[in-house]
């Protein structure tokens, strides 16, 4: 059996054009562009390439970008008080600062003072709570992205067995919540769960978000499952080069699972599509 690949390069793609076209209609309707402040502190050669791509998607949408780099010392009052000026700010509809944060900022109070309606990253512990409360909330967007993909593979994930390995803030939890929402059977596995691949096996789709090249082998997986791999990691490749590979051994993968996501290409390009899908329905909520 060889699984289906997740082009996830062509359904964001065909998902930004969708949004390109609601936000001209949002233009032409209700005179609102939909913008989005993207805040860099440092200057990170990931974090540089990642916001680049981010106001690239947003202007591609017909969206304003609005970019703030701020040198690395800057101190953790100047950048509350850009934030809060981003948050006063009517053209800015969605605001984003780029993380990691230098060590003299404190990232969780930064984060904490955006304004939960503009907080398109979805990490304001008020969208948390609505989210895991099913009220109306800006969602991380990698978790989004995912969500999107299993749905274009299943046209209804209700009573599907779903495993997420990985627990953290950004992903693994918020991706547990928009499943059970969904009304998949949640197991949420981690460092500490016994018998993982065990676990995995039992899963009708699988996440891995945990960070590890490769980890998630083809006996993990439960034959025809779903796999969406959300690792982005960095290893040694071929002539001193390096190259990306995900947290699941995708060759393996390709011949048990009924689909899967490549690593580049599958989950990455859907958190950018997702990044300005949350500043367009930030823009529409304030249209009221
Ligand atoms: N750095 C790496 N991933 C992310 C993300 O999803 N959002 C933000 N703000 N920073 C990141």
């Amino acid at each position: 059996m060889t699984a289906k690949i997740i082009d996830g390069k062509a359904i964001a793609q065909e998902l930004r054009g969708n949004i390109a076209k609601a936000a001209a209609e949002l233009a032409k309707d209700h005179g609102i562009v939909p913008g989005l402040a993207v805040v860099l502190v440092g200057a990170d050669p990931a974090s540089e390439v990642y916001v680049r791509s981010k106001s690239k998607a947003v202007t591609d949408a017909g969206m304003k970008s609005f970019d703030h780099k701020l040198p690395a010392d800057t101190s953790q009052d100047d950048l509350l008080a850009l934030i809060k000026q981003l948050n006063e700010d009517k053209n800015v509809h969605g605001i984003l600062v780029q993380l990691p944060l230098p060590s003299q900022i404190d990232s969780t109070l930064v984060l904490n003072s955006i304004d939960p309606n503009k907080d398109v990253d979805g990490f304001h512990p008020v969208n948390a709570g609505r989210l895991a409360t099913g009220q109306r909330a800006l969602v991380p967007c990698t978790p989004f992205g995912c969500v999107i993909l299993a749905k274009k593979m299943h046209s209804s994930l209700s009573g599907m067995n779903a495993v997420v390995i990985g627990r953290s803030n950004i992903v693994g939890k918020p991706l547990a919540q928009l499943l059970l929402a969904e009304n998949c059977t949640v197991t949420v596995a981690h460092s500490k769960t016994k018998d993982l691949p065990g676990v995995c096996r039992e899963a009708d789709l699988l996440f891995a978000a945990v960070g590890r090249p490769e980890m998630v082998k083809g006996d993990w997986i439960k034959p025809g499952a779903t796999v969406i791999d959300v690792g982005i990691n960095r290893v040694p490749g071929e002539a001193g080069k390096t190259k990306l590979v995900g947290d699941v051994d995708y060759k393996e993968a390709l011949a048990v699972a009924g689909a899967v996501t490549p690593v580049p290409g599958g989950v990455g390009p859907m958190t950018i599509a997702c990044v300005i899908l949350n500043t367009l329905r930030a823009a529409c909520a304030s249209a009221g």
